[in-house]
């Protein structure tokens, strides 16, 4: 990554992407669904969004990417496409080697879309693994969707159980709050991190407002926001094939049945979500200032918690 030439006399100030990562060490917590949430709301907003898959080895977001431009090409309705890459896993018999590969990999791909694009959403691997933490550590705004379950609480925290206070955070927590206080570090941005309580129950439950207890003592803990929940719905499941979204229009040839209230709820659910991202608004932001992530600088000192 070259740094930017500053020579403001002869041509506009290069934008910095604001990079948004999904991510949780639990899997299956909703990471590569709420990514392709995100990608096509800021799409349909008008922004101009990439986006990147470092979990190639599973490619969800890669497929639900495809799958859309298959839809489009069969159904010939118009819709709207981030450009995308995925991150290779690195090969080779030495971890450095394979380090290096990955980071350059990842470094080129935010080289090229860096200047171009007002957003990067990056789609992570659950395992703790270099790309995982490098993804972290480049985010601007971090994104962890949870599911409403103690088992999926306790990669960020351990509570006592009668009183549901703090007792102790977890592994995947210091793995946060290293990125984060490695990022302020390197270049002053202090990232955002969101929790989003995902596939909710509609029926309220004793162990709904217990872990909604618990986050909350967390998030002072850990200084993240606690974003409102989104419900399970069958709707988010039937969408991949197609590569569809909720926030795409769904009529009774999309889905072989009408739209219903269901659909509408699921789209007003993430919609708040991306509101309560605070994301910043498309004016101009020079290269190197909060909301531009430069690999490069974070990559060069080790990573912190890295093994
Ligand atoms: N709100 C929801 N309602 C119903 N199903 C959901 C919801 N969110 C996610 N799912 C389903 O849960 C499963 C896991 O979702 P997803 O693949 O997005 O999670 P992930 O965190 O990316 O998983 P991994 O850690 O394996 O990458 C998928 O079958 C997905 O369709
Ligand atoms: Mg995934």
């Amino acid at each position: 990554m070259e740094p930017p030439v500053d020579d403001p006399q002869s041509k506009p100030a290069p934008r910095a992407a604001h990079v948004i990562v999904l991510g949780n060490e639990k899997g299956g917590s909703g990471k590569s669904t709420t990514a392709m949430h995100i990608i096509v709301a800021l799409l349909k907003a008008g922004r101009r969004v990439a986006s990147i898959d470092t979990d190639s080895r599973q490619g969800s977001l890669t497929r639900y990417i495809d799958n859309r431009k298959r839809w489009m090409r069969k159904s010939g309705v118009v819709l709207d496409v981030p450009e995308h890459f995925s991150v290779p896993l690195g090969d080779g018999q030495i971890v450095s080697d394979i380090e290096h590969r990955e980071y350059n990999a990842l470094a080129r791909a935010i080289d090229e879309i860096s200047a171009t694009f007002d957003f990067v959403v990056v789609d992570t691997p659950a395992a703790n693994s270099y790309l995982m933490k490098l993804s972290h550590s480049i985010a601007d705004t971090l994104v962890t969707p949870l599911n409403d379950s103690f088992i999926d609480f306790d990669v960020l925290g351990r509570l006592d159980p009668d009183t549901l206070e703090v007792v102790e955070t977890s592994h995947y927590a210091a793995l946060v709050t290293d990125a984060r206080h490695y990022r302020h570090t390197v270049d002053g941005v202090r990232p955002n991190w969101v929790v989003v309580r995902n596939r909710l129950s509609t029926l309220a439950s004793r162990n709904q407002r217990d872990v909604i207890h618990g986050l909350r003592n967390l998030a002072e803990v850990l200084g993240f926001r606690l974003a409102d929940g989104i419900s399970e719905r069958v709707i988010f499941r039937e969408l991949f094939l197609l590569g569809l979204t909720v926030f795409d229009s769904l009529d009774r040839k999309t889905l072989g049945r009408a739209p219903s209230i269901s659909h509408l709820a699921a789209r007003r659910e993430v919609r708040e979500l991306i509101e309560s991202l605070d994301l910043p608004g498309a004016a101009p932001r020079p290269a190197g200032t909060a909301g531009g992530a430069d690999v490069s600088a974070i990559a060069a000192a080790p990573l912190v918690g890295a093994e």
